[in-house]
């Protein structure tokens, strides 16, 4: 098993990852009492570090990490568990290692500042070359890995010539999953001396075996009249009547061939040969996701209520609902995953300083300064889109005055703290307009125009020594929060909300809902109302229309019903149908992997991440006549053909079976307006997971395609059980491409499952 892979091309300054090579002892730290000393090794195929409890040559019992499942390396002073420390080791030799995913992070200390840098800069280095590679990069990668493993490596004892259990070792270093029965079959087909062994030409014979893809080679041989090549015209051919690329196609084919054609000649004669016309199907521009859906590509100059906006629900939580750690790696995850909106549980806390954590539970608590601090430093490093601050304030006068004070000295220019331009709007102001400002989210006592009013007063009359009106306010956002207000009998403290702390609210006030004709009535354009997931429900079966209205001039949000104590989601779906913005939030940080989060990380992957989603025209519109649940159509109905043509490397679920090999089956889910919302699968292929070929056509009717999610799901086919999953990508209808694409799939908590890939042919009919 361990074995080393070819090492990664590098130039020759990078000392960093050399010494990193060499190894060296940390201290590896999970909490306050928790730190032991590791050895920590750089491999020399510069792809994964093993650490053990020593020094040692071969990795038995140790712990290995991928470069390609870390996301970034940070400095000591951002972790806290690292700053807890701050007495015992000095933050510069700490850092910390997080991960893709939901995986925990991993708290380092070095032996010395000097050694801590060096890890940094040099784990740096290799994750941005890993993420730098696109996938050509990386199937070339898979070749020449290949071509080097033949020559140094694959061929244990350096004979020239490979046992079967060379090559299967050979194909686990090069990625290859494979089935051992159907990998014997081509390595006796290509053992043409008959030896037992394959050799030079053999081997290469049997390599490309193994990677055919007779389905693209018959679709390649229908375009092409040679069956060697894609003239360019066979090329344009090809991308106008099956990738339904229309006018732009002979730009486009142009364009493609430079990028994909492998040969220099190829590209200088303008053919593409069958690897290229493989490797375009196999990158972002063969993809089932629309490449020009993934930058920022919305109007993003239009009022905040018209988008949907990702948003976090209880983010200081890592862990359950009930028992789990409040933690500031909760915003900072939220936050660097392009989330816009989060929620702040404020109470009391010891020594006139705010707390941070889920009140009457067991949670831990934080402090409410350095969660603030926390979203300075990153409310922008993802997206340059407002950040709402949901401030859930349960905080006696004194505490709130703190409140205020931290939020404007911590956050200074970031803090939105009076109207844009010091006059009174008409509409919300748009994302646009709002860039780098952070807006809190909580009850205000007064209006706006009497807020900018009072403004002027003081302008004019410059030392106007008046008090503030104060009103009683009581709590009364008990249905808002969720778990204790079950609680009747419990006692709802008579809180007065603080002036300093009233006045940071500027565009998004809480005012609590009764109907939408008293909405319309009494309040404004910058209220806005919270509603529970089941009161949301019932709004919208019973009166969808006037929610849809609502929520094209005001904002809403929709938070989780008290029952889920566990933090699962629910699927955020319905209530997008109806326009609301701030949706259904999602718990993020806990393992809550699944159905809903998936509808959710696709809908929000558009638009560059950045957060923000424009709804659809009809979900914008004050008089819209639209009907979430009772939608008539003149929302141009479609039907949609998906084949589902076959499977590439789908990896075994249970890895520990040695020698389970998958029955995939392929469901297509469809989330919409209620008539859309449906599923299809195709039937099951025995046996194998390394090419299974399905070749089955689904066929879905819907009325409101602008809605649709659609979620591509492969499962292990077992009669015994509920079946396993393998994988899945969900994807918005208006970012799907059409004709054959391929899709990329990912594991339940949505990190790539390379090279596993579903290859569909995709077709929309008005
Ligand atoms: C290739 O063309 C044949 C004959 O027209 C057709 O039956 C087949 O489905 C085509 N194959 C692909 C992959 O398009
Ligand atoms: C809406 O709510 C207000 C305030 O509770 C109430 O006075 C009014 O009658 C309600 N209107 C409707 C149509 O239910
Ligand atoms: C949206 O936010 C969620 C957390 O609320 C996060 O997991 C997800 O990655 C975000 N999606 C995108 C594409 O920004
Ligand atoms: C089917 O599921 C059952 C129960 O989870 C399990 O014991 C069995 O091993 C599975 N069969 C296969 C072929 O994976």
């Amino acid at each position: 098993q361990d074995s080393e892979r070819p090492g990664l091309v590098l130039s020759g300054d990078d000392q960093d990852v050399l010494l990193m090579q060499k190894g060296t002892m940390m201290r590896k730290v999970r909490s306050k009492n928790w730190k032991k000393l590791r050895y920590f090794r750089l491999k020399e195929d510069g792809m994964t570090v093993w650490h053990a409890r020593q020094n040692i040559l071969k990795c038995h019992k140790c712990i290995i990490i991928s470069i390609s499942d870390v996301e970034t390396v940070r400095n000591g002073h951002e972790s806290e568990v690292l700053r807890s420390l701050a007495e015992e080791f000095p933050l510069e030799q700490g850092f910390t290692i997080v991960f893709h995913g939901r995986r925990s992070n991993l708290d380092l200390v070095a032996n010395s500042v000097e050694e801590a840098q060096i890890w940094m800069k040099g784990l740096q280095l290799l994750v941005d070359f890993v993420t730098n590679m696109d996938q050509q990069e990386r199937l070339d990668q898979y070749r020449w890995r290949g071509w080097d493993c033949v020559n140094n490596r694959g061929d244990k004892n350096q004979d020239g010539r490979m046992s079967f259990h060379e090559v299967q070792r050979l194909l686990r270093l090069m990625n290859v999953e494979m089935e051992q029965e159907h990998a014997f079959q081509l390595f006796q087909a290509a053992d043409t001396s008959q030896s037992d062994t394959l050799e030079g030409q053999e081997f290469i014979e049997f390599y490309k075996a193994l990677t055919k893809r007779v389905e693209v080679l018959e679709l390649f041989g229908n375009f092409s009249a040679d069956g060697q090549k894609l003239t360019l015209l066979e090329f344009v051919d090809f991308l106008q009547e099956e990738q339904k690329e229309g006018d732009h196609a002979s730009d486009l084919a142009l364009e493609l061939i430079d990028r994909h054609e492998p040969s220099e000649s190829g590209k200088l004669r303008h053919v593409l040969s069958m690897d290229g016309f493989l490797s375009y199907l196999y990158s972002k521009d063969g993809d089932i996701f629309n490449p020009s859906c993934l930058p920022i590509y919305q109007d993003m100059t239009q009022p905040l209520n018209h988008y949907y906006i990702n948003s976090s629900h209880n983010t200081y939580l890592v862990g359950d609902q009930l028992c789990g750690q409040s933690s500031v790696e909760g915003y900072i995850r939220a936050l660097k995953r392009g989330c816009r909106c989060v929620e702040v549980d404020v109470w009391d806390g010891p020594s006139g300083e705010p707390v941070v954590y889920h009140g009457h539970t067991l949670t831990s608590r934080i402090l409410f300064k350095e969660v603030v601090a926390t979203l300075a430093q990153y409310a922008f490093q993802t997206s340059d889109y407002p950040v709402i601050l949901s401030l859930e304030n349960h905080c006696s006068f004194e505490q709130q005055e703190i409140i205020a004070h931290h939020l404007t000295e911590i956050l200074g220019d970031q803090l939105l703290s009076t109207t844009l331009d010091g006059q009174l709007p008409t509409q919300l102001p748009s994302p646009e307009e709002l860039q780098k400002k952070i807006l809190v989210k909580g009850k205000k006592l007064s209006t706006l125009e009497e807020d900018l009013e009072e403004e002027e007063e003081l302008e004019t009359e410059l030392e106007g020594e008046q008090e503030p009106e104060l009103e009683p306010q009581f709590e009364s956002e008990t249905q808002e929060l969720s778990p204790r207000s079950k609680d009747k009998n419990e006692k709802k403290s008579k809180a007065i909300l603080c002036p300093s702390l009233s006045a940071l609210v500027i565009y998004t006030k809480t005012v609590s809902f009764y109907n939408f004709t008293h909405s319309r009535e009494h309040y404004r354009f910058y209220e806005l109302s919270s509603f529970s997931e089941t009161k949301a429900k019932n709004l919208i079966k019973e009166t969808g229309n006037e929610f849809v209205q609502h929520n094209a001039w005001q904002l809403s949000r929709v938070y989780p019903s008290g029952l889920r104590t566990d933090s699962s989601n629910y699927n955020p779906q319905e209530f997008w149908n109806a326009g609301c913005q701030m949706g259904p939030s999602v718990a993020m940080n806990v393992q809550t992997a699944g159905l809903e989060m998936d509808i959710y990380d696709g809908l929000f992957r558009q638009n560059g991440g950045c957060g923000y989603v424009l709804k659809p025209e009809f979900l914008r519109d004050t008089h819209s006549s639209f009907h979430p649940e009772r939608p008539i159509s003149p929302f141009k109905a479609q039907t949609l053909q998906i084949q589902v043509i076959s499977g590439q490397q789908l990896p075994k679920v249970d890895k520990t079976k040695e020698g389970s090999i998958v029955d995939p089956l392929v469901r297509v889910e469809i989330f919409g307006v209620r008539p859309d919302t449906t599923r299809q699968e195709t039937s099951y292929v025995e046996n194998n997971g390394f090419n299974p070929y399905w070749g089955q056509t689904l066929c879905f009717h819907l009325l409101v395609p602008e809605l649709a999610m659609l979620r591509f799901l492969v499962k292990d086919y077992n009669w015994t059980s509920r079946n396993d999953f393998i994988g899945q990508y969900t994807l918005p209808w208006t970012c799907m491409q059409q004709g054959y694409r391929h899709i990329h799939l990912l594991s339940k908590d949505g990190t790539s499952l390379h090279p596993a890939s579903l290859f569909v042919h995709i077709c929309m009919l008005e």
